[in-house]
């Protein structure tokens, strides 16, 4: 008797082990929404799932009526006409009103088998707007004067530090947040730089407001760094683009790796030299853009900062960039990679402009009025170590 029960048991317990091996894990959102390259008119909304999928968002204005009181608007992740099945899901929203507050829910249905002609669905996953709230944006002022941004660098997947740091800043005032490279070690998956990252911005911030994306030398690395530009989209479709917002313009550079493109950590796979000469045809075009000239601050964001004189990638940048920077009427360089803070006034480098390094262990609290910078340098416990102004007016 006992014997029969024994050999039940086992039969039962091998059942459920072998039934549970051949389960397929459910379909998720693997990183939540960030949003991205938000203008006065456009956002890029960007997301993961663990299964391939196609993908929309729902778009509502934040009237008193509830999300379900209609049908809304369906934006799909789509190539050239034809949905788009993937497992990044990227979606871009056009014809927007400026400085209003949207509503927006976001969709995906995993698609189980992609042959030419049977495509079939599982199942549709979207964030809860019944028991939740849908995520809110706002697109930007145009004709707005005062700017109010934090700048962060070096976190190197330490996400308990980046959430400190965010939390020492006011962040219900703050437009957007730079990101000024290495926030990873390397980029070796998609997932890791969810878990590196991406999912503690959505976390603290980025499902509200969007993240602006300076490559460093890290992000270069791993082999998932061509995806680069399909997580962080911009306007060039290269790591390097510029964007207006209130009074500034910024110009965001990609110094790329730091040593020769034969070093043999490359592994034969470096081209930089190529790569930033590129940069500085479209820098100069950059300058003298309209754009560029209407706006009454110019600040460039690069992560290595040309600072030092042995390394080949920051020989390069002195030698490439900056001579079009020293005449370009910039007021302030913003970088990052040696994890410690060092500043230097107009001159006292080889650039014409302030030279800001940003530590590892700092964010810089930024604000920007008409033509004045005002930064606050303050440390994980929230306290102020440094302050500066910049005066552009000459
Ligand atoms: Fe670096």
């Amino acid at each position: 008797m006992y014997r029969k029960l024994f050999f039940i048991l086992i039969f039962f317990l091998t059942g459920n082990l072998l039934q549970a091996e051949n389960e397929e894990p459910e379909f998720l959102f693997s990183c939540q929404p960030y949003l991205q390259q938000l203008s006065d008119t456009e956002v890029t909304i960007v997301w993961g799932t663990n299964k391939d999928a196609v993908s929309w968002v729902e778009i509502a204005p934040d009237d008193s009526r509830n999300f379900y009181a209609a049908e809304r608007p369906k934006f799909f992740d789509t190539n050239f006409g034809r949905k788009k099945i993937g497992t990044l899901h990227k979606i871009h929203i056009t014809g927007l009103s400026p400085a209003t507050k949207y509503r927006y829910r976001i969709y995906s249905k995993e698609v189980t088998r992609k042959e030419h002609r049977d495509v079939r669905y599982g199942r549709v996953i979207a964030n809860n707007i019944h028991k939740g709230k849908p995520y809110v944006f706002s697109t930007l002022n145009p004709d707005k004067r005062e700017i109010h941004f934090a700048v962060v660098n070096d976190i190197h997947e330490n996400i308990g530090r980046y959430a400190k740091l965010f939390h020492a800043v006011d962040s219900a005032s703050l437009d957007f947040m730079l990101l000024n490279g290495d926030m990873v070690n390397k980029m070796d998956s998609v997932e890791q730089m969810y878990r590196g990252f991406i999912n503690t911005s959505s976390e603290l911030f980025a499902k509200s407001l969007p993240f602006y994306m300076v490559r460093g030398n890290h992000e270069t690395r791993g082999n998932c760094s061509e995806e680069y530009i399909n997580l962080f989209p911009s306007p060039t479709q290269q790591p390097y683009y510029s964007f207006a917002y209130g009074p500034v313009c910024f110009i965001v550079l990609d110094g790329g790796e730091d040593k020769p493109d034969s070093d043999i950590e490359y592994n034969d796979l470096a081209d930089f030299d190529k790569y930033r000469t590129e940069q500085v045809e479209w820098l100069k075009k950059v300058v003298v853009s309209e754009e560029y000239k209407k706006a009454a601050v110019h600040i460039v964001l690069i992560h290595v900062p040309p600072f030092g004189k042995t390394w080949h990638g920051i020989l390069e940048v002195q030698s490439k960039f900056i001579p079009v920077l020293n005449e370009a009427d910039v007021h302030l360089m913003l970088s990052g990679h040696i994890h410690r803070h060092e500043y230097y006034a107009s001159g006292q480098s080889v650039c014409k402009f302030p030279l800001l390094i940003n530590s590892n262990r700092h964010i810089l609290d930024v604000k920007v009025a008409d033509r004045e910078i005002y930064i606050d340098m303050i440390d994980e416990k929230g306290i102020v170590e440094k302050q500066f102004t910049f005066s552009t007016d000459k």
